[in-house]
């Protein structure tokens, strides 16, 4: 098997190193100068340049090196028929649930009132809150979610999910669908966003979702910024209609320096940094669906087209 591997400058000696360790047979062929295009069985990729795909002719899977595969699925130049896998890493499935848990405690703590006041040297006390009366719901039962969940689940939260087809996770309240959509957001205090970008959730944290939380509900969206109407979130926000949003991925990335999520008082932002991809974890992954592709075998966390994630 030939692997063309494609990631920005900065990981791709790291990701090729991963990679060889797994499998030193492995021929892996780096982008832009991997020779003989007809020769290239799999590409490991993130953001090949437009139109490049049209290169491959014997292409026979793609793996994607980010575990949203919106931009892939955005393409124009996708070979018919050649299966896509999103990448499945465990170290990230580790640090999205930090993530998760370290700002759902910041909202349920009221961790910046706190700040707020110290920057007036204010002796502030707030009531200590009762985390069983706080509900927490995440928008995605998927690999990240269900981890987080099941953290949230330990510290002792009430956590309902909600998924595209109908699921039964132990100690979580599980929702499916888009009836079942209004329910979900009525119970739920912190609104966790573990979504892929898809058509059907494009847009979905928008004015009719925020309307429908309790009020006072807060906000984190960890998954991807074309899944935030930015103007609804921000009227919300100034309303008090939601109490906070911890944000970390944009429409835009890196998010414009004018852009006024940067300087309201109600909004955390942190640069798409909630979950880096670690090749040593990942490699493994990558190198097993390698291996079915060889074999012949279907691919492991294959994209459906049709759904688009
Ligand atoms: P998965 O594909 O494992 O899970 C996706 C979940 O979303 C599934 O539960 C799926 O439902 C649900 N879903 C999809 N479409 C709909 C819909 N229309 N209505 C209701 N539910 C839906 O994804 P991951 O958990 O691996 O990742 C989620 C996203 O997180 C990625 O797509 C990526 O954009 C983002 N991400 C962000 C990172 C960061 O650093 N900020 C790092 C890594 C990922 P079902 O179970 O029924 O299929
Ligand atoms: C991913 C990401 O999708 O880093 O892997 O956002």
């Amino acid at each position: 098997m030939v692997v063309l591997l494609q990631s920005d400058a900065g990981s791709l000696e790291r990701w090729r190193a991963a990679l060889a360790a797994e499998d030193p047979a492995l021929e892996i062929r780096a982008w832009p100068d991997y020779g003989d295009p007809s020769e290239i069985d799999i590409a490991v990729v993130w953001d090949l340049p437009p139109g490049a795909f049209r290169e491959l002719p014997k292409l026979k899977a793609i793996l994607c090196l980010g575990m949203g595969v919106d931009g892939l699925m955005a393409r124009d130049d996708l070979p018919a028929g050649v299966p896509i896998a999103r990448l499945h890493d465990p170290f990230m499935v580790s640090a999205m649930t930090e993530y998760v848990v370290l700002h759902c405690l910041r909202h349920h703590r009221g961790q910046d009132r706190y700040r707020q006041a110290q920057a007036r040297a204010e002796w502030l006390v707030l009531p200590t809150p009762v985390t069983a009366g706080r509900r927490i719901g995440i928008m995605g039962l998927g690999q990240l979610g269900r981890a987080a969940a099941a953290a949230l689940t330990g510290l002792g939260f009430p956590v309902a999910g909600w998924s595209r087809t109908a699921k039964q996770v132990a100690g979580i309240d599980c929702f499916a669908g888009a009836a079942a959509l209004d329910g979900f957001l009525g119970r739920t205090d912190i609104l966790v966003c573990l979504l892929p970008l898809t058509p059907a959730t494009e847009g979905i944290l928008n004015g009719r979702t925020f309307d429908l939380l309790p009020p006072g509900a807060a906000l984190i969206n960890a998954a991807r910024g074309g899944l935030v109407d930015d103007d609804d979130l921000i009227a919300a926000l100034d309303s008090g209609r939601l109490s906070g949003a911890t944000l970390d991925t944009f429409h835009t990335e890196p998010l414009p320096a004018d852009h006024p999520y940067w300087r309201h008082p109600q909004v955390t932002v942190t640069p798409h940094a909630a979950a880096d991809t670690y090749p040593p974890t990942a490699a493994k992954e990558l190198v097993a669906n390698i291996r079915r592709t060889r074999a012949g075998a279907p691919l492991k966390d294959q994209v459906d087209p049709r759904h688009g994630y």
